[in-house]
């Protein structure tokens, strides 16, 4: 499939059930579209970009309702432990895998080791989904040495902000989430195939 349809389908899903009045079967529905709709890698190719220290964010599409965003994995990149106040997320993975880890939200008197309370290991046509909601906290991570990883996430609404927690005593700061400028300037289609190796 091609990006716009995946961008038409969530536009018209998002537009036609405002924000506050949300149900279950639609979140069912949004999942349905981006895994009926899920972009070719070919399609992706254009997103990707690759970082030495840290994993990428790169911005596709972003409206009121949602932001679309490529993020990109080297071998054993990983996120902090962090939530996502007010947004629902949901996740695909495109190339390679990652492994989710979620721990239960700390409460403010908290001021132990965070401990994980469910782990998943997505592969590649895998999805995952968060709200605060759910009272659990995760992180992101490639676990692969050798290959390169891409994943989609849809934001509803788009996310600036994050808390992210200590995993030693579970503390929270509050962060400004930023997404790459110009992602893959410079870099040919074939350079990316071989980065995913494809
Ligand atoms: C991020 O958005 O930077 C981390 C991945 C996620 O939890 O969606």
């Amino acid at each position: 499939a091609r990006m716009d349809s995946l961008l038409s389908s969530l536009v018209s899903a998002f537009a036609e059930e405002p924000e506050g009045c949300r149900t279950d079967r639609f979140r069912e529905h949004v999942r349905d579209v981006i895994l009926s709709e899920a972009p070719d890698i070919q399609a992706i190719y254009k997103y990707v970009s690759c970082d030495c220290h840290k994993y990428t964010r790169n911005l596709i599409f972003e409206n009121e309702d949602f932001a679309l965003v490529c993020l990109c994995w080297g071998p054993k990149q990983s996120s902090t432990i962090h939530d996502h106040p007010e947004s629902d997320c949901w996740l695909t993975v495109v190339n390679g895998s990652l492994k989710e880890t979620q721990f239960p939200l700390p409460s403010s008197s908290f001021t132990k080791p965070m401990v994980p309370c469910a782990q998943d290991c997505l592969k590649k046509g895998d999805i995952a989904y968060l709200r605060d909601e759910l009272d659990v906290v995760h992180s992101i991570g490639n676990e692969s040495e050798d290959v390169f990883a891409v994943s989609l996430h849809v934001y509803a609404p788009p996310l600036h902000h994050c808390n992210v927690y200590c995993p030693e005593t579970g503390k929270c700061n509050s962060v400004c989430m930023s997404y790459r400028e110009g992602a893959s300037v410079g870099r040919s289609e074939e350079d990316v195939r071989r980065l995913l190796k494809a």
